[in-house]
């Protein structure tokens, strides 16, 4: 086993001396997440990395870190600007009894809830899964799935947040913040990790228990701002534009455009001024 490991894991060192406390004051909320630990130093994407270790049938839970990401991916082919000590870049594998669509929903709400838990800055989520404060972006999810005939799918969860203020590339400056920035004071890196992983492994409970609802009041409840607010999505006529109104069961977006209501399963909305 050890041979086919990826190059990174073989040489990947130890969890830094910031980390072991925040996960030792949750452990007993860890669940299945995070009993194995990769922590590498740079990688291209953490998320190829756990994609890799679910094919060579790690546990579920597994998660792989990095202090740097080369080639981070984010949504919509975007890049994660990755660079060392401004971030948590972390990916989750999972092996769901079967595909389960409310994951998305779910890690958002987690990561906000981590997050919340760790600083008491009260981020919100943008939809789908966004985390944000006052409209700028500290952190997002990339979750991506590849299921093999009658195997169970897998699933690898990668989320990004931006700890600590970098010089974002000027195209991200005015969306971009991070949790510093925001409270104004340095804070702990590992608890803010361990906040999140314990969230998420309730969150991921929730999903396999079939507590939906849960999730849906919670996504609701984290997202005040949004709900409500005027935004514009590309449609495929052109621009779209209206007002949020909710999300449905299955997490998509519903929107009120004049007398009708649209319904969005994917892509991304933006904010529009009025
Ligand atoms: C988004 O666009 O909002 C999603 C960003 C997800 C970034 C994380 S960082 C860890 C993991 N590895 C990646 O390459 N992407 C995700």
């Amino acid at each position: 086993m050890k041979s086919n490991l990826p190059d990174e894991l073989r040489r990947s060192g130890d969890v830094p001396a910031d980390v072991p406390a925040g996960l030792a004051r949750v452990s007993p909320r860890l669940d299945r997440i995070a009993r194995r630990i990769h922590w590498l130093d740079t990688t291209g994407s953490t998320n190829d990395v756990a994609a890799r270790l679910a094919d060579l049938g790690v546990e579920e839970g597994t998660i792989v870190v990095a202090e740097a990401q080369t080639a981070g991916r984010g949504r919509h082919g975007r890049t994660w600007f990755s660079p060392p000590g401004a971030g948590l870049y972390v990916s989750i594998v999972l092996k769901p009894a079967s595909a389960a669509p409310l994951i998305t929903l779910a890690s958002g709400v987690a990561i906000a809830e981590g997050i919340r838990a760790a600083t008491a800055l009260p981020v919100e989520l943008k939809w789908p899964n966004d985390i944000i404060f006052e409209r700028r972006k500290l952190g997002g999810v990339l979750t991506e799935s590849s299921a093999q005939p009658g195997a169970r799918p897998q699933v690898v969860v990668g989320f990004g947040v931006n700890i600590q203020a970098t010089a974002y590339p000027s195209e991200l400056a005015a969306r971009a913040t991070s949790i510093e920035s925001e409270t104004g004071r340095p804070v702990d890196r590992g608890l803010i990790l361990a906040e999140i992983l314990a969230a998420f492994a309730g969150r991921y409970a929730d999903l396999r228990s079939g507590k939906f609802d849960a999730i849906l009041s919670a996504w609701r409840r984290l997202a005040p701002t949004f709900t409500g607010s005027p935004v514009e999505w590309d449609g495929p006529g052109g621009v779209m534009r209206g007002r949020v109104l909710d999300i449905d069961r299955e997490g998509a977006l519903l929107v009120r455009v004049g007398d009708t209501v649209e319904r969005i399963v994917a892509g991304e909305v933006r904010w529009r001024s009025s």
